[in-house]
């Protein structure tokens, strides 16, 4: 049964969009690698990776998505029939899916820690302080990932609750739910910053963070910040493409667009308001501002030293946790839409179809660093294999495909028209957009791709 459903009203489907773009990527990425490469002058090649050449992408995910109105591969067969445009969005889909095969994984580990905060066992059984304490958590950490059955069943909790929401289709459940959590998640971002921005070394922490180093700028340092970028506003996973579809016809594609990636742009900006002042306060490590190190290690470390760590460490999980879970729902829609309008199952059978699997391959992942940890794929476990193939390798060939269908192969009109609103919009940059499409994204993003196998 193919929906001709649609997100109800526009911030609904702006909160929706940008929760998929806020994730985990924001929080222990952004920050962090903004402050190794440059401060200021990574973040302002960052903002014209993101405007320049992010934008476009967006604007050409989501022209297709909306004139298709289908599913990820459909849209291509809809308006290719006879060629094999296609596999751009079953690369796509493949991505999509291995990232939430891992990715659940991970937001199972933030579930798990919002309940260790929640009942105060997060703070119980860590040493004094200092580097004692450091390494209290990291141990902690460390044997709770290691383990099987703890991040297993949260795993299994966070596969459930995406069930529910996804279950209850676009309005009612994907629309409702960002609705709730990216209001909140706002709110809380902003405390945090608020907090932050009052420690001791607030000045300097932010000045850590921001201080411009031109000579870090390489073009190595171009091409992370590009593909960070491209991570961050879910490009090339399909999602743009699936949520787009169901956009109302009126909804203006170049304001959604610059709104989505400035939301986005802003909470990765807030993160490392947040953290460097916090990390810096309390002298901590400075190289243990990434991954799951900084949220899982060293962020604990810096709550145990303020007053009331068990409510700022809950309130920081489940932050956290609303990043990953409007993620997940968004990554899980685009097979979801997959299997409902190409295989006409129901919306009930095809998250069954998609989410039930994940008991399995979530599972495969989430062991693969505990019992399963001896079993490695090119020198990575598997976990780590599928996080290297899907992003580094699939996600830049959907891009890249994608793009060279919409500025060459897709009917003529389709990309003007859709930016357009059927021409009732004006679009100067028109004539730029195009041909960023055309040449230049996909000159760059070949770059991304290749970085994999040569140092820049
Ligand atoms: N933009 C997301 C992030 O920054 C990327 C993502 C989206 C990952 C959906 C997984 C699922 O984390």
């Amino acid at each position: 049964m193919a929906e001709k459903q649609t997100f109800g009203s526009k911030l609904g489907l702006i909160a929706a969009t940008v929760g998929s773009a806020v994730g985990l990527g924001n929080v222990w990425r952004f920050p962090a690698e903004t402050q190794a490469n440059g401060g200021a002058a990574f973040l302002i090649v960052y903002i014209g990776c993101v405007f320049l050449l992010g934008l476009p992408v967006m604007l050409a995910e989501m022209s297709l998505g909306r004139a298709g109105r289908t599913d990820v591969v459909s849209v291509f067969r809809r308006f290719a029939p006879r060629k094999p445009w296609w596999v751009a969005g079953g690369i796509a889909l493949l991505a999509s899916y291995l990232i939430l095969c891992f990715y659940m994984v991970v937001a199972g580990w933030t579930l798990e820690y919002l309940w260790q905060a929640i009942s105060g066992n997060l703070f119980s059984g860590v040493p004094g302080t200092g580097k004692a304490m450091e390494s209290g958590f990291q141990l902690k950490m460390e044997q709770f990932i290691g383990s099987d059955f703890r991040p297993l069943a949260a795993t299994y909790i966070m596969i459930a609750l995406n069930i529910c929401v996804l279950l209850m289709g676009v309005r009612k459940g994907i629309e409702r739910a960002s609705n709730i959590m990216m209001p909140l998640l706002f709110v809380l971002l902003v405390i945090f910053a608020i907090v932050s921005l009052q420690m001791p070394k607030a000045a300097e922490g932010l000045s850590f963070f921001l201080k411009p180093d031109f000579s870090r700028i390489t073009p190595g340092v171009v091409v992370s910040a590009l593909g960070q970028a491209f991570f961050s506003l879910s490009l090339g996973m399909g999602i743009l493409i699936t949520y787009s579809a169901y956009y109302p016809s009126d909804v203006k594609l170049g304001r959604t667009s610059i709104t989505v990636a400035s939301l986005d742009l802003l909470v990765a900006l807030l993160m490392g308001v947040i953290i460097f002042p916090a990390v810096l306060s309390f002298g901590l490590d400075q190289d243990s501002l990434m991954g799951t190190t900084l949220v899982f290690v060293t962020l604990p470390e810096v709550f145990e030293q303020m007053p009331a760590p068990q409510f700022w460490a809950v309130l920081f999980f489940l932050l956290l946790l609303l990043a990953a879970l409007t993620s997940t729902i968004s990554i899980a829609e685009v097979s979801v839409k997959f299997v409902c309008d190409r295989f006409g199952l129901s919306r009930f059978y095809s998250c069954l179809v998609v989410l039930a699997p994940l008991f399995l391959f979530s599972a495969i992942c989430s062991l693969s660093f505990g019992s399963l940890s001896s079993i490695t794929i090119a020198g990575k476990n598997i976990f780590d294999f599928l996080d290297m193939f899907a992003t580094n390798i699939c996600l830049p060939l959907a891009s890249l495909l994608t793009c060279l269908y919409v500025g060459w192969g897709a009917p003529k009109r389709l990309f003007r028209s859709q930016l357009t609103n059927r021409s009732t919009l004006r679009m100067a940059l028109y004539p730029c957009i195009l041909a960023i499409v055309r040449y230049v994204a996909p000159l760059l993003i070949l770059l991304i791709w290749l970085s994999n196998f040569i140092q820049f």
